[in-house]
Formats: C-alpha cells, sequence, structure tokens
C-alpha cells in the first residue's frame, strides 16, 4: 500500500525535539525525509541523557524515525554545494535553528528561492516577530511565555510546567500541518512559501480556554468552576486552577484506594450534568438528585469542594480501576491516573501502534510512541532511527555524485 506522503522529499535541517517531532510525523506519513547532521557531531541530542553507552540516545532515537541520516559541513564551500544540490532536489527544508543561523549560512530565502522556487520553508522558531524573536527558546521556556505556566498549578504555589511537551512537541504539530497546506497550496500555485510556527504561538494555541477565561475574569469578576470560588479571592489574571476542568463540567482528581502509598492512585472524576443522578445512585447520595443545593449545575457551583470530597470517600473504597469500570458502566466520565509504567505495558497501546517496539543495531530493543494519527489508507510502520551518516553515500549517489567525488568530498571534510 502507498503512503499518503509518497514522493515528497523534506530537507530536514531539525534538531533537538519541535522540529525532529515535525518531520518525523511527515516521515511516517511516508514522506523521504533527508536529515543533514554536521559529520562528526550531528544533532546534539544523540549524547544527551544517554542510557547505553556509545548507543544513540532515546531522545534522538524517538523523535527520529524512518528518516535518513547524512552528513553535511554546510559552513564548508563544497559542503555549501551539496545542500545546493538537495534544496533543488527537495519539497520542503525544515529548520530549528536559533534566529538567523540560515542565512548566515548563506541560506536566505532569495537564495532558496532562486535555487527552487518551489521549495517550502518552514522554520520553527521560539518567538514570531516582535521584540524578542531573535531569542534562542526550549520547551519551558516556551511554556512560561505561552500562558501554561501561569495557569497551571496550585493556587498557594508557583506557577509549574506541565510534562507535556507542549512548547517543543506541540509546536512541531503545528509545523507539520502548516507544511501539508502549503504543500497543498502549491499544487494550484505552483510556488513555495514560508511557514513558520513560533513555540509562543503554538503553547498559547493551545492555553486557548485561559485567554478565555481572563475575558471572562474581566467582565464578571469570578469564576465559578474554579477552586478559587466561592471563598478565595481572585485578582486581575486568570489564577492556577489546580485540577479543576478547563471546560463547563466540573471536575477534579480524587483518591482511590492504595492512596496513601501509590502516588498514582488516583482519579479524575467529572460530575457532568446529564448524568447527575447517576452519580448521586453510585455515591450513596440519591438524596441530592431532587435537593435544590444540588439537584442544578447551577446550584452546586459553590458546593464543588464538598461534592468532591463525597464522591471521594466513595472511590477512596475502589482501585482506580474499579472505580472507572463502575463509573463507565453508568456512563460518568472519569479517568485513572497512569503511570508511565502502566502505560509503557498497556497491551492495547501496543496493538493500536501507539506504542511501539523497536530494535536498534547498537542499543538493542526499546520502546517509542507511534504515530499517533492514523489514516485507515496511509498506514505507519515506525522505522529505528538511522545512525549519524548512514545514508550519506546512498543520498549523494543519488543527486548524481560518483564514488571518487564522495571520497574526494569526505577527505576535505565537506560531508
Ligand atoms: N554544518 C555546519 N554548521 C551547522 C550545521 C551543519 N550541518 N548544522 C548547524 N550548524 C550551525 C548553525 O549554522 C549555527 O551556527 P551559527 O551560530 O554560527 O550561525 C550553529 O550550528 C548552532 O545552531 P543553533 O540553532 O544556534 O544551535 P544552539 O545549540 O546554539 O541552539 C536552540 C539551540 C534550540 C536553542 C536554537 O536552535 C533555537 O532557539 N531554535 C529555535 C527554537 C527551537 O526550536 N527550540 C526548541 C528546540 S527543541
Amino acid at each position: 500500500m502507498g503512503k499518503a506522503l509518497d514522493g515528497v522529499r523534506i530537507l530536514d535541517f531539525t534538531h533537538v525535539q519541535s522540529g525532529p517531532t515535525c518531520t518525523q510525523l511527515l516521515a511516517w506519513f511516508g514522506a523521504d525525509v533527508i536529515k543533514v547532521e554536521r559529520a562528526g557531531a550531528g544533532d546534539i541530542t544523540r549524547e544527551q541523557l544517554r542510557d547505553v553507552a556509545g548507543a544513540d540516545s532515546l531522545y534522538f532515537t524517538m523523535l527520529n524515525h524512518n528518516k535518513r541520516s547524512v552528513t553535511i559541513d554546510t559552513k564548508n564551500p563544497e559542503g555549501k554545494l551539496v545542500l545546493e544540490a538537495l534544496i533543488q532536489k527537495c519539497d520542503v527544508l525544515v529548520e530549528n535553528f536559533a534566529p538567523g543561523a540560515l542565512d548566515r549560512m548563506g541560506f536566505t530565502w532569495e537564495r532558496i528561492q532562486e535555487l527552487n522556487p518551489r521549495m517550502i520553508v518552514a522554520s520553527v522558531k521560539g518567538f514570531g516577530p516582535g521584540p524578542y524573536e531573535d531569542c534562542k527558546v526550549y520547551e519551558n521556556v516556551a511554556q512560561c511565555v505561552g500562558g501554561a505556566a501561569s495557569t497551571t498549578g496550585f493556587d498557594d504555589g508557583p506557577p509549574v510546567v506541565t510534562g507535556a511537551q507542549i512548547g517543543d512537541s506541540g509546536t512541531g504539530l503545528h509545523l507539520a500541518l502548516g507544511i501539508v497546506t502549503a504543500l497543498y497550496q502549491r499544487t494550484m500555485t505552483g510556488r513555495g512559501q514560508k511557514v513558520l510556527a513560533a513555540m509562543q504561538d503554538g503553547v498559547l494555541n493551545l492555553c486557548r480556554v485561559k485567554l478565555r477565561d481572563q475575558q471572562r475574569l474581566e467582565r464578571t469578576g469570578v469564576m465559578k468552576e474554579y477552586p478559587q470560588y466561592p471563598n478565595g479571592t481572585f485578582g486581575e489574571a486568570v489564577p492556577r486552577a489546580g485540577n479543576a476542568s478547563g471546560g463547563g463540567q466540573p471536575g477534579w482528581i480524587l483518591k482511590c484506594k492504595g492512596w496513601e502509598h501509590d502516588p498514582n492512585a488516583y482519579i479524575y472524576f467529572i460530575t457532568q450534568a446529564p448524568v447527575w443522578v447517576k452519580i448521586c445512585n453510585v455515591i450513596g447520595r440519591e438524596e441530592w438528585a431532587t435537593h435544590p443545593d444540588y439537584a442544578t449545575p447551577d446550584a452546586r457551583l459553590p458546593r464543588l469542594k464538598e461534592i468532591f470530597a463525597e464522591v471521594e470517600r466513595w472511590t477512596m473504597t475502589k482501585t482506580k480501576f474499579e472505580a472507572m469500570e463502575i463509573l463507565n458502566e453508568h456512563d460518568i466520565p472519569c479517568g485513572p491516573i497512569l503511570s508511565m509504567k502502566e502505560i509503557a505495558e498497556d497491551e492495547s497501546l501496543r496493538k493500536t501502534g501507539t506504542i511501539v517496539e523497536v530494535d536498534h543495531p547498537v542499543r538493542g530493543k526499546y520502546l517509542t510512541v507511534g504515530n499517533p494519527i492514523k489514516l485507515s489508507d496511509s498506514p505507519t510502520d515506525v522505522k529505528r532511527s538511522p545512525l549519524l551518516g548512514e545514508h550519506t553515500d546512498e543520498v549523494m549517489a543519488e543527486l548524481g555524485y560518483s564514488r571518487e567525488q564522495i571520497d574526494a568530498l569526505r577527505a576535505a571534510g565537506a560531508i
């Protein structure tokens, strides 16, 4: 079976996490992704957080599946010529260098357009145009400047960053969408274009409910589903909401049986209005179904703490999985707090290809996330990440270089 992006060639100039997330997705959809790395060094993550001596780190392997690796010194004049040949051959150049690095290398938008007017140039940067456009940015910086950190955590504690890599992997996802959209537009215009996904913008896009709440707060001075209501105070900006739900159905994390020794013996419980009567029945508070203080969502808002405490009295008598089973029988939305260990061992996630075991010639077998987006006509087949420069000769030959030329370029340090 063919793949959705068969025939699309990506010149992958990305490193670390944000850009590689994007190009890995494109590779999973069938694009030929040629990762350009510096000879001898490669993507810095190959050696970061290593767990097996001498093997590419999991940080690298889990972000670079299904790609080919070529080494080119793009600051060497002969190396530049190889890169030019690649630019002429490829459809998309993806990069996430620090601002200005591509220009300093001599590959400005104008120069790239001269070489290949159909080329799409896609970039991740920390910030869009503005006062911070020249700044380098990593994941947690993006979370802080995109509104996630100020709205995450508890009211009485400092801002908190989340474990979900919304700045890096989140922006990579945004960029991938921009690229396929530009490819689609090119089928009509015949022209390439620039695609920019700024990490601050990507994080803010994922935090939009907090921008919604900022405006609600300014209009009404209060947000009744937040834990600060009714006894706490609200300031000028959206406060940290603990584990409150970001939607219109109040929720909270509740203890389950074993919480005293298991840090993940908890469940997320949602007091969804349509199943309120069932909730009352399950927890043994049948009278709340009709009592005027509890029967309607509005009446419940000032009493959420008391209600969750009562539900917790029930969840503490069940394990998180028992609670999940019982609540689901009644259509009550909830979710057990799963540890990474439980997720890694989850057979159903392996069956769907969401978690995949991969064999690597140096590190052996390891687990990785597979493609989270499933296309029925373009299934993903996860292949191991390339060794540094593993495909240099192969790609050079495809570009028309002879054996002698390849050897000479290598001797000159250009590849
Ligand atoms: N041959 C020769 N030189 C190469 C090369 C190659 N194949 N590949 C990269 N380089 C050079 C670049 O030209 C640059 O040189 P310059 O500084 O002289 O212009 C240099 O390597 C370093 O690139 P840079 O991107 O500045 O790396 P860094 O390690 O200093 O910074 C980041 C890393 C992530 C902070 C920075 O790249 C960045 O802010 N990127 C944009 C935002 C982003 O994606 N952040 C998230 C990362 S997960």
